[in-house]
């Protein structure tokens, strides 16, 4: 079959393995996309050099300058972003770890996903990203946590899912083993969730995203 290659945008602000994770997938044909642009919320970060390494333009647009009465200008940000990313035409923009929140008009320009390492509605909202989330799984005592992978919306960690997978929480974990586990999980479901998309097999009906038979397996 004649496969049209997705063009991704990839948010990320840190080491970026879930950045290089897709680009494996992508490389060994599991996911028709391609980055086309790896952009930055901060300098200087892992990412942007692994970016680099692989032969992918990068951007960085930080959060300084966008500051309003109260703080981070949310729209403003957004709004700069969604300029920066049209020269890139992306059919895609993916959160890799990008620690920042997105408004209009960003949203209504591209489709966002997301992955988030706990099973949503749990576990996520405003400071609860990386490992916050796990060391809030071990305080509440849940036996089961997990990936989830779903559509940014304007606010934190909600959105449509997509694809979930639970993850055990064993009575001996940390926070770092628990992480280790819900990471081998989010690299699997998010390059199937990405591929999914770029097959145009994802339909979104109100808070559900929907996915066609063909990629449910
Ligand atoms: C990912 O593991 C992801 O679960 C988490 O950040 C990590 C980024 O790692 N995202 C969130 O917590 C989102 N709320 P990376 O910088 O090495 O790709």
């Amino acid at each position: 079959m004649n496969e049209k290659t997705c063009r991704l945008a990839v948010l990320l602000s840190g080491a970026g393995s879930t950045m290089v994770n897709l680009q494996e997938h992508m490389k060994r044909g599991e996911v028709p996309a391609r980055i086309e642009v790896v952009v930055s919320s901060r300098r200087g970060v892992k990412g942007l050099e692994r970016a680099e390494g692989l032969g992918i333009p990068t951007r960085v647009l930080t959060r300084k300058g966008f500051r309003k009465e109260g703080g981070f200008d949310i729209e403003a940000y957004s709004a700069a972003l969604a300029d920066l990313l049209e020269e890139y035409s992306p059919d895609l923009v993916v959160m890799a770890g990008f620690m920042t929140r997105l408004a209009e008009p960003l949203l209504s320009r591209y489709p966002v996903m997301n992955v988030h390492p706990a099973l949503l509605p749990m576990f996520g909202g405003e400071g609860c990203y990386g490992h916050h989330v796990h060391e809030a799984v071990l305080e509440a005592g849940v036996k089961v946590s997990g990936a989830t992978v779903h559509f940014a919306d304007n606010e934190y960690d909600q959105g449509p899912i997509i694809m979930q997978e639970a993850v055990e929480v064993r009575e001996d974990d940390t926070a770092d083993t628990l992480a280790a586990r819900v990471q081998e999980t989010e690299r699997r479901i998010y390059p199937k969730a990405v591929a999914a998309f770029a097959r145009g097999l994802i339909r979104v009906d109100g808070r559900r995203a929907i996915l066609s038979q063909a990629e449910e397996e």
